[in-house]
């Protein structure tokens, strides 16, 4: 019995460790981007001590990149209305060539500059602005921003060495380690095996408690309790151990708590959301100081299921006049010319479960867009004012009355209403609480 128990224990530990492996290399798994993105910014450090090629004040070029630049050009690839201009240094012929360009780039294109004239046409001849008071240093400035702002991973270090920028770009790189999805698959699967081998452990525990004694005894003579009786020995025993349960019961929490949030996140977040917009687009400028009609730009409201956002060429019937030169302007020329629509970021969206239609609730139920949008006429940015929940719907359906005038259809279900029910005739009662209705 006493070697046995050592046997068991032999086992156990034996698990016990590959158990603690795996914990170990999960915790492992957590730390090594840590640590190789703190070799990054180490080495970056290093190249930092070098003197700056480029010799630009980064925190100047910030401020004038910022006034003068960055309504059309970002720091990182995106074509705003003119190209990203992460590796502009790399790109343009030389650093003379861009303080040319950026003064006066009409002029370098009209020089016949071979590259001038390259992205001057694959910008379909957009005119960038000249910026003639722009000193070799203002503009040496700019670009050391750009090379910093480009590399995040490292953004305090100025790097502006053609040879410093490559090592810091590839610290960079390294530092983002394996795409995110992959981690987390990874971490997943850990998850699960780690799970399995719990509950592997736990069977064995009581397996061998159950089985062994008889192995041991050998000669055929039952030391212990039958079979079945260790069996069910070790099962409750296991149960009744206090860490197992409470590790169990604390599994328990996580999960369900971790479910309630996702719950209350999928029902109200939305409301208040008020993502920023491509263009400064402005309602209260449009639509509140200007009076444009909702229906001008949104004609589907009283046609269909959607209101629709308009066309770029809806507002060049009035900036192929107004304002011409805005930058934010310049962006609906730059999507038209680009043939590319205006990338309008979606403030209200139903889950595509649910079946909601403009026409119904504005036209035939004479319902007002500020009782479910709130007064955008006075928004800057669209915000989301009411939650879209199917309790929001459902509520309104209740206490809303029919809109039945001018409308013999209704007249009939008024009149029949009427026998039944000294209530006024709801949304409800036509039929506004069936679950197809709304659903498909
Ligand atoms: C009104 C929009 C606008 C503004 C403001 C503007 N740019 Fe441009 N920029 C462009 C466009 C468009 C191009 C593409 C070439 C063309 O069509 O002229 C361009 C091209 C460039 C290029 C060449 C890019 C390449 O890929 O070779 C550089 C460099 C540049 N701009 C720097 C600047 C700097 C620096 C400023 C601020 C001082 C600035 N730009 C302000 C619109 C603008
Ligand atoms: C000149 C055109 C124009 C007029 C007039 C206008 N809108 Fe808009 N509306 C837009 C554009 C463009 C967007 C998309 C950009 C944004 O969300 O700001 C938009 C977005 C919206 C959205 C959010 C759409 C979404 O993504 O969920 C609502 C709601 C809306 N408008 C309601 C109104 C109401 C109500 C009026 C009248 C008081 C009105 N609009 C008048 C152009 C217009
Ligand atoms: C019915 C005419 C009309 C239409 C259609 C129209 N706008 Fe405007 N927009 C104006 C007026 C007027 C101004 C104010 C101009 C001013 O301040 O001098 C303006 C100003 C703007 C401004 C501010 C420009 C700045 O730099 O001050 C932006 C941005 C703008 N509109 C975007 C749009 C967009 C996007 C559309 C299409 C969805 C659109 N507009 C459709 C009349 C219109
Ligand atoms: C009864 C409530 C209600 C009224 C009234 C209402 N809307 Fe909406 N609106 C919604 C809902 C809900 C959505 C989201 C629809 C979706 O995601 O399918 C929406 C979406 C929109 C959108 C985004 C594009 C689209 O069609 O999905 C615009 C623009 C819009 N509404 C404009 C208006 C305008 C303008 C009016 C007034 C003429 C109006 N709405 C009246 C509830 C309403
Ligand atoms: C502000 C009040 C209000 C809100 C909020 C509202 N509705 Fe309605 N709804 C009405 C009215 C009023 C009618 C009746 C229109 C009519 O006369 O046919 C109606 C009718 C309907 C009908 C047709 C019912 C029938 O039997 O013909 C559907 C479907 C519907 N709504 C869906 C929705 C959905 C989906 C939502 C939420 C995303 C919603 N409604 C939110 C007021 C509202
Ligand atoms: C007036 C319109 C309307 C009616 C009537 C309606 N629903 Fe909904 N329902 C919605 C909308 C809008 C959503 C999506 C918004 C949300 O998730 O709260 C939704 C979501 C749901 C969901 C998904 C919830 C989730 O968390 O994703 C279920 C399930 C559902 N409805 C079942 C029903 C049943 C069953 C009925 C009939 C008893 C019914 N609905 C009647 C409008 C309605």
């Amino acid at each position: 019995m006493v070697v046995n128990s050592i046997n068991t224990t032999n086992k156990m530990s034996r698990l016990s460790t590959v158990y603690g492996v795996f914990a170990l290399s999960l915790a492992l798994l957590f730390s090594s981007g840590q640590s190789i993105a703190q070799d990054s910014t180490a080495a970056a450090g290093a190249t930092a001590a070098a003197p700056a090629a480029g010799g630009g004040d980064a925190e100047k070029g910030k401020a004038i990149f910022a006034n003068n630049c960055a309504q059309c050009h970002a720091v990182t690839d995106e074509v705003i209305v003119g190209p990203g201009l992460k590796g502009i240094r790399e790109r343009a012929p030389s650093i003379e060539w861009l303080h040319k360009w950026i003064r006066n780039s009409s002029s370098l294109i009209a020089s016949g500059d071979a590259y001038a004239n390259q992205v001057y046409n694959k910008f379909n001849k957009v005119q960038m602005s000249s910026y003639p008071n722009l000193t070799d240093a203002d503009i040496d400035g700019i670009l050391a921003y750009v090379d910093e702002a480009s590399k995040p991973v490292v953004a305090s270090v100025v790097a502006t060495g053609d040879q410093g920028g490559a090592t810091v770009a590839q610290g960079g790189a390294v530092a983002s380690g394996p795409s995110e999805l992959f981690t987390f698959v990874l971490v997943g699967l850990l998850v699960v095996m780690l799970l399995v081998l719990g509950v592997l452990l736990i069977i064995v525990t009581i397996l061998s408690k159950a089985v062994t004694p008889v192995a041991v005894s050998g000669d055929g003579t039952q030391l212990a309790a039958p079979f079945s009786q260790r069996l069910k020995d070790g099962l409750s025993s296991t149960f009744n151990n206090s860490t197992l349960r409470s590790v169990v019961i604390w599994l328990f929490l996580l999960v369900a708590t971790k479910e309630s949030i996702d719950g209350l996140f999928s029902i109200g977040i939305q409301q208040g959301y008020a993502p920023k917009q491509p263009i400064a687009y402005s309602h209260k400028l449009h639509a509140g100081q200007y009076k444009i009609d909702c229906n001008y730009c949104h004609v589907g409201v009283n046609k269909g299921k959607s209101a629709t956002i308009p066309a770029a060429n809806v507002c060049m019937n009035c900036h192929g006049v107004i304002k011409k030169e805005s930058p934010e302007i310049q962006k609906i020329y730059a999507a038209i010319e680009e043939n590319r629509p205006i990338e309008w970021v979606r403030v209200h969206n139903l889950p595509d479960l649910a079946y909601f239609n403009h026409a119904q609730h504005v036209n035939v139920g004479n319902v007002q867009c500020t009782t479910c949008h709130g007064e955008i006429e006075k928004m800057e940015v669209v915000e989301q004012r009411s939650s879209l929940t199917m309790g929001w719907c459902i509520d309104c359906h209740r206490k809303t009355e029919v809109n039945a005038k001018d409308n013999a259809y209704y007249d009939k279900l008024v009149a029949l209403h009427g026998k039944e029910s000294k209530e006024p005739l709801k949304v409800a009662n036509i039929g506004g609480l069936e679950c197809s209705k709304c659903h498909y």
